[in-house]
């Protein structure tokens, strides 16, 4: 899987965006589905730490483990033109 960053969004938490190994680009939230903290980058296994209570991620957003009850929000990233677009 490629590296991820964070991209600033005004008036809310940063999204992760991330080219994954089929070459495709995932964008989700970076905001814990327990409470709402900033989560991590993934870390060099690939999983993406909440870090105020401990949930954690796998490196496409799907729960890996609470106390959050669901995954990362998904949202639409489109290529067209070497041009990525975000759809909030
Ligand atoms: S806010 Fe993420 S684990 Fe609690």
């Amino acid at each position: 899987m490629g590296g991820a960053v964070k991209v600033a969004v005004s008036g809310m938490l940063p999204i992760i965006g991330r080219r994954s190994a089929d070459a495709t680009y995932l964008a989700f939230s970076s905001r814990c589905q327990h409470e709402g903290c900033e989560v991590d980058l993934p870390n060099a296994r690939g999983v993406i730490l909440g870090p105020c209570h401990g949930s954690q991620y796998g490196g496409e957003g799907s729960l890996l483990r609470g106390p959050a009850l669901s995954a990362l929000p998904r949202y639409t990233v489109e290529l067209q033109n070497s041009q990525l677009t975000l759809r909030l």
